[in-house]
């Protein structure tokens, strides 16, 4: 299939790229004559001296192992890093700065505010029912296994994959789900580790480590042993010898990442032991070789009984990680959902942020749209990301907000970053929705620098893309940064979400789809009011997770945000929200608004017919076309079922289906 080239589809034909030179060659520096040759017209290897642009190791500590620095001096350029893998990352610099126009002046360095940038590929290779799909993917099937339950083998789709990831700062990426079934238990293992070496040097050229997600029962499901238990010699000595295999067989393999203990996956609570014990476990079978085991925290009773008010899903996360903290081995990192809850439309940040001090640590985020219109709605997740990476915790540290927290905070600084569930599959345009590939681009941008502004991001992904008028990029601007606001709109309102949405797929409104469910996500709408109480006062004390400012400020009413109000306190129908409208005028007013705007978004697209290119043109039009449909189905159930529980009509008298 011919494939899209997203961002790095044009070609470089700039004069003054008369030649240039390569001081060593090595892997990489074979990558970067590549790269020379895919990204700029005309641009021969000559000597030093005669080319343009030049590039050259040295040994500055401040770029650390991967930034870089470009330098203009009358008629060359120089491209300096302490290694190839930052000359690369340059290069990918020096080709958006031409393509956009930006003007990165006379010196211009670069190095990356966090040490792991990665993708998490939740790719199946057997679900028994789903062969080479992938978990909240919508777009398309695996670029990694085949439907028939093969590894796909594609050299020339992971080498154009690989160039994606590392043009955008990508250094880490795991290529199987999380929810590790029972052929994929098997990939570390001789049968499976030809394939994943395959995927591993491939990426490897391109400066990204491959992990593996792997499954905590594999002692028994590969090993056949009795037990999982990780304080079982038999079965420490089952993981040994499976490590000592991959490193064999891959020397620079990144490591492992698992979910235990969470929505049916294994772990060692079975076992009477905790996390800790699971975790460091396995971190002394990958320590010497300088592997990593990332470990997740979204771990939560996913049985709940929705009579019991006690329990509070939110809470799971820190009550099961913060007394744990200093327990875990130096190459032990935590993984931790941006929310409390899931990757909602708004939901506030997990209280373990900032309470972790002596442990490793990573953000997760999700790139792939599962709660957020799954790649048929326009929802651009920059402007979300950005609000997470400035959220101050409020605790007593020089840096308290977010995007500082993991580096300042954990033990070993290069065991630090930030992960995101993907969002390509086998579609022609990688992500489906087109536009969603600008969520991809942006979320690479964005943790390479976190002080990027959304604006910048935004422009110059449009820029990278298409060939717009100033006029027309200011359009698309404006839809791509109202977008996720606007998708909140229609859907959740008041950091309500996921109760409002269907329950398994996660797409469209069903009310009350999970309000008697087990998976801890209620709304509690009755004819008075909605919402949860998690407050000390009231509720289930999930406020006091947070540090002692944030903590006030989310127990008190009179500084509680209105944007999740509902998240921590219920309300009646008609109490006022600091906007100074009711609950339920802002519930009509939102649905109505978030509507109007999917229908501006769409007349808009259509009258840049002679803007964009055809194939981009009607894809997004014709998902627009559903964004339209499914957004009038929010506005008009999630309205039409708050007025019939509380009576109150519409202040404009606007339709509202009774
Ligand atoms: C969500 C998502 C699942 C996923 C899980 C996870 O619950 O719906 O598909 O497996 O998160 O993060 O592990």
């Amino acid at each position: 299939m011919t494939r899209d080239k997203c961002w790095l589809k044009k070609k470089i034909a700039n004069p003054a790229f008369t030649g240039y030179f390569i001081e060593k060659t090595d892997v990489i520096s074979e990558v970067i004559v590549q790269e020379m040759d895919n990204l700029f017209l005309d641009c021969p290897l000559v000597e030093k001296g005669k080319a343009y642009l030049t590039f050259e190791l040295v040994n500055h500590l401040v770029l650390g192992e991967e930034g870089f620095v470009l330098e203009k001096n009358s008629s060359t350029l120089t491209l300096s890093s302490n290694t190839t893998k930052g000359l690369l990352y340059g290069l990918f610099q020096l080709y958006m700065a031409e393509i956009t126009g930006k003007n990165l002046g006379e010196k211009f360095t670069s190095v990356p505010d966090q040490a792991i940038r990665m993708i998490n590929h939740w790719d199946n290779f057997d679900d028994s029912n789903f062969h080479g799909t992938i978990e909240r993917g919508y777009a398309g099937d695996s670029v990694f296994y085949l439907p028939e339950g093969e590894f796909r083998r594609d050299e020339q789709l992971l080498l154009e994959y690989a160039r994606l990831l590392s043009s955008i700062g990508i250094n880490a990426i795991s290529i199987n789900n999380v929810n590790v079934h029972k052929k994929e238990a098997f990939f570390i293992t001789d049968k499976h580790l030809k394939d994943v070496k395959q995927i591993n040097d491939i990426f490897a050229k391109y400066g990204i480590k491959t992990f593996l997600s792997i499954n905590f029962a594999s002692p028994k499901i590969v090993g056949g042993l009795e037990t999982a238990d990780p304080l079982d010699n038999e079965v420490i000595a089952f993981w040994e010898g499976i490590v000592q295999n991959i490193y064999q067989q891959i020397p620079d393999f990144g490591g492992f990442l698992i979910k235990a203990d969470a929505e049916g996956e294994p772990g060692p609570f079975a076992y009477g032991r905790n996390h800790d014990d699971g975790a460091n476990m396995l971190a002394r079978t990958l320590k010497k070789f300088e592997g990593i085991l990332i470990w997740r925290c979204f771990v939560y009773n996913h049985l709940q009984d929705w009579r019991d008010r006690t329990t509070d899903r939110a809470k799971a996360q820190y009550d099961n990680f913060a007394k744990l903290d200093g327990k875990f081995d130096d190459n032990v990192i935590l993984q931790i959902k941006n929310g409390p809850i899931d990757f909602n439309v708004r939901e506030p940040i997990s209280p373990l942020f900032g309470a972790l001090r002596a442990t490793n640590q990573m953000l997760e985020l999700q790139i792939t749209q599962e709660y957020t219109g799954q790649q048929k709605h326009i929802c651009y997740l920059v402007p979300s990301w950005r609000r997470i990476l400035d959220f101050d915790t409020k605790y007593e540290v020089e840096q308290s907000q977010i995007k500082d927290i993991f580096k300042n905070q954990s033990p070993n600084k290069r065991y630090s970053g930030i992960a995101a569930i993907g969002n390509v599959g086998m579609d022609s345009n990688w992500t489906g929705h087109k536009l969603a590939q600008a969520n991809f681009y942006g979320y690479g941008r964005l943790i390479w620098n976190n002080y990027l502004s959304k604006e910048e991001v935004t422009e110059d992904w449009l820029r990278l893309s298409f060939d717009l008028s100033n006029e027309a990029l200011e359009q698309l601007a404006e839809i791509l940064l109202t977008s996720w606001e606007t998708y909140e709109d229609y859907t959740a309102p008041l950091g309500l979400a996921p109760a409002l949405v269907k329950p398994n797929h996660h797409y469209g409104p069903d009310i009350d789809g999970y309000e008697y469910s087990p998976w801890g996500c209620y709304h509690y709408a009755d004819r008075e009011g909605l919402g949860q109480f998690r407050t000390v006062a009231e509720g289930t004390g999930y406020t006091q997770q947070y540090s002692p400012a944030l903590a006030d400020y989310y127990e008190n009413p009179a500084t509680c945000p209105d944007e999740t109000i509902l998240f921590f306190r219920r309300m009646n129908y008609t109490d006022k929200l600091k906007s100074g409208k009711t609950v339920i005028q802002h519930i009509y007013d939102t649905h109505f608004r978030g509507y109007e705007r999917v229908l501006e978004y769409q007349k808009t697209w259509l009258s840049l017919e002679n803007e964009i290119d055809e194939k981009s043109f009607q894809n997004v039009a014709t998902r627009l076309e559903e964004q339209v449909r499914c957004a009038r189905d929010w506005r008009d159930e999630i309205n039409t079922y708050f007025y019939r529980k509380s009576g109150i009509p519409d202040e404009q008298g606007r339709v509202i289906y009774a």
